[in-house]
Order: C-alpha cells, then sequence, then structure tokens
C-alpha cells in the first residue's frame, strides 16, 4: 500500500536540498513528470484490486505534491523577480548627467519686463482669444465692414466673419463689451496676425502689448493724454533702463483712436542729437496710442458721454530689437542657438 506521509515527508527534505532552478526542476519531474513518481502510482492501478479507494489516495497524494511544488516555484519566482529588479535599479548615487538650464526667449522676457512695469503701475493683465470674429477685431474698433484703414491689417480668414486677430485691441473690445459703465486699467498681451511678406522689419505672426485705460468723467480719476504721456515716459524710462529719457507725441490716425498719436522715444545712443540710429531725427519710433474713439465707448455699449480713456498698442518685437539692438526680426523665430545663447543672464 501507500504511503503518502512518508512520500510527502520525503518530498519536504528533497525540496529543502533545492539551490537553484535546475534542482528543483529535477524533484518536479521526478514526482509529477510524465515517468514520474505519480505517473507510475496510476499505472499500477491495473494490478489493484481496490481500484476506488486506490485512486482516490493517489490523488490525494498527487493534490498534496503539486501544493508543495507550487509553494517553492511561487517562492522561487518571487525571488527571480527582486533580482531583476534589483539588476534595473537606478543607482542614485551615481553622478547625474550635467543638463545645461534653457535660456528665456528673448522675446518672451522683454514681454514679461513689459508686463512687470505695467503692473507695478497698477494695471490687470487681460488675455483674449487670437481667433477673432470680425466685430471684435474690427467692427467694434470703429473700423466698419468698408473701412480703409482695413487695408493696412489684412489677416488670415477663417471664415468670412471669423479671422487671425490683427492686434490685441480685440481685448480692449471684448473687456469694454463685458465692463459696460465700468472703470478699469489693462494691458493685453498676445499673439497677432497679418498678411504680410516676412523681412527684416515685418512678420506675418508677431506680439503685441495693449493698453486700456477706462474713466468715469465724474470720479476722481483721469485719463487724459498728459495722462497718457506720463504713463509711457515711465514705461519707456524703465523698459529702456535709462533716467534722461524722453517721448513725444506726433499726431497720428487710428480708427479707435481720437487723436491718435504716434510716440517716439529720444534716441539713446546720441541722446537726441541725432546719429545713424535714429537716422538723424534723435527721436525712435517705438508705438502707438491715443485718446479713446467715442464710437468705441457707444458700440460696447458704454454711457459715452461719462467716459473717457486711453489705449496704446505696444509692439513687443520692435522694443526688444531697439533695446538689445537686433537687426532683423527674422532672428527671434528661427531658433538659432548662436543668437538665442547671447541673452543667457
Ligand atoms: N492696434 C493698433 C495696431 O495694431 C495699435 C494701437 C493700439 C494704436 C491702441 C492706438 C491705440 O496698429
Amino acid at each position: 500500500m501507500i504511503d503518502n506521509n512518508k512520500i510527502l515527508e520525503e518530498l519536504d527534505i528533497a525540496l529543502k536540498s533545492v539551490i537553484d532552478i535546475e534542482s528543483f526542476t529535477k524533484i518536479k519531474v521526478e514526482y509529477l513528470g510524465k515517468k514520474g513518481l505519480i505517473a507510475n502510482l496510476m499505472h499500477e492501478m491495473r494490478s489493484v484490486e481496490d481500484k476506488k479507494s486506490y485512486g482516490q489516495k493517489v490523488n490525494v497524494l498527487k493534490e498534496a505534491i503539486e501544493e508543495k511544488i507550487k509553494f517553492i516555484e511561487d517562492e522561487m519566482n518571487k525571488i527571480k523577480m527582486k533580482e531583476q529588479l534589483m539588476k534595473d535599479a537606478i543607482d542614485f548615487s551615481l553622478p547625474s548627467r550635467k543638463m545645461e538650464p534653457g535660456i528665456q526667449s528673448v522675446l518672451l522676457a522683454t514681454a514679461r519686463e513689459i508686463e512687470d512695469i505695467f503692473l507695478k503701475m497698477g494695471f490687470e493683465i487681460a488675455i483674449g482669444q487670437e481667433v477673432e470674429s470680425d466685430f471684435h477685431n474690427f467692427e467694434a474698433l470703429n473700423l466698419g465692414e468698408h473701412h480703409p484703414a482695413r487695408d493696412m491689417q489684412d489677416t488670415f480668414y477663417i471664415d468670412p466673419k471669423t479671422l487671425l486677430r490683427t492686434h490685441t485691441s480685440n481685448i480692449q473690445s471684448r473687456t469694454l463689451s463685458t465692463n459696460k459703465d465700468k472703470e478699469f486699467k489693462i494691458i493685453c498681451p498676445g499673439k497677432v496676425y497679418r498678411r504680410d511678406d516676412d523681412d527684416a522689419t515685418h512678420s506675418h505672426q508677431f506680439f503685441q502689448i495693449d493698453g486700456l485705460v477706462v474713466v468715469n468723467k465724474l470720479s476722481k480719476h483721469t485719463a487724459s493724454l498728459q495722462d497718457l504721456k506720463t504713463t509711457l515716459t515711465i514705461f519707456a524710462k524703465e523698459i529702456f533702463e535709462s533716467d534722461n529719457l524722453d517721448i513725444r507725441l506726433r499726431p497720428s490716425f487710428f480708427p479707435f483712436t481720437e487723436p491718435g498719436v504716434e510716440v517716439d522715444v529720444s534716441c539713446s545712443i546720441c541722446q537726441g542729437q541725432g546719429c545713424g540710429f535714429c537716422k538723424n531725427t534723435g527721436w525712435i519710433e517705438v508705438l502707438g496710442a491715443g485718446v479713446i474713439h467715442k464710437n468705441v465707448f457707444k458700440i460696447s455699449g458704454f454711457n459715452e458721454e461719462e467716459f473717457t480713456g486711453f489705449a496704446f498698442g505696444i509692439g513687443v518685437e520692435r522694443i526688444a530689437l531697439l533695446k538689445h539692438n537686433i537687426e532683423d526680426i527674422r532672428n527671434f523665430y528661427q531658433n538659432d542657438l548662436r543668437f538665442i545663447k547671447q541673452f543667457k543672464k
């Protein structure tokens, strides 16, 4: 008769001697293999009389053996996995590969500098959408459908009434229409588009920061041309890092301003004496500005008699070109590391 307990004890002893996968497999085959112990016992069934109880006993034995074998197999798998993990582990004590920090693009850095100057003066930042309606990009800014000034701002159209904004003044128009009869002071940074051929001074895509100050005439605040000049003088002195710099306003035309002005800064190279850089005028044109046109207030639903304000539009590229003496606007977009690395702080 088979002695299950004895067989299982022997198996326990055998399994204790397992040192590697080979010695384990050998035992597994000895017991469960095709010519192993269980197979042999099954084979012998033929010559046994009480086949039923014999078969049951063998089956019980088989299951017990399988359980013991499986236990060891699982343990071995765990060890194997641990070993693999150890092998793949990262050694944190190794010195790391040196990674140079990136450099902020001079354009973005200039935009941030401009924003900081106005934030210090109490402006808030308003952002808007690049895909804009004809209404907010043009009509609400007093540029009606057939206004000739639209020619200078041809752009990319999504459909006849939807376009890529030509200036960040669209944010002015949107902020006005959602803040009716309220006072506010905002700057509007962002990317703008024009249907222009790229050259040293033009790009079909560039950055602007618009500014807008709206006051109620009956409040203690003012937003006159003089206030505009003071604000922009502070801006120019800060951005060009010069205390003895002056600005001047020249009459100009923007449909959304009345009056409109072109703002020049005294040439920092010759201190206004006249040189090659300022084409002997002593002045450098930097931005457009003006007092907000009554129609703009009216179209946005403001009480145009009670409110007034001023606006300005700064070209970020223009400021960066002047500030860093860069000759070609295309340098900003070409990702030439020799250019980019010059502005490492
Ligand atoms: N939006 C004008 C432009 O892109 C700039 C501007 C803004 C001029 C605000 C005056 C006032 O040309």
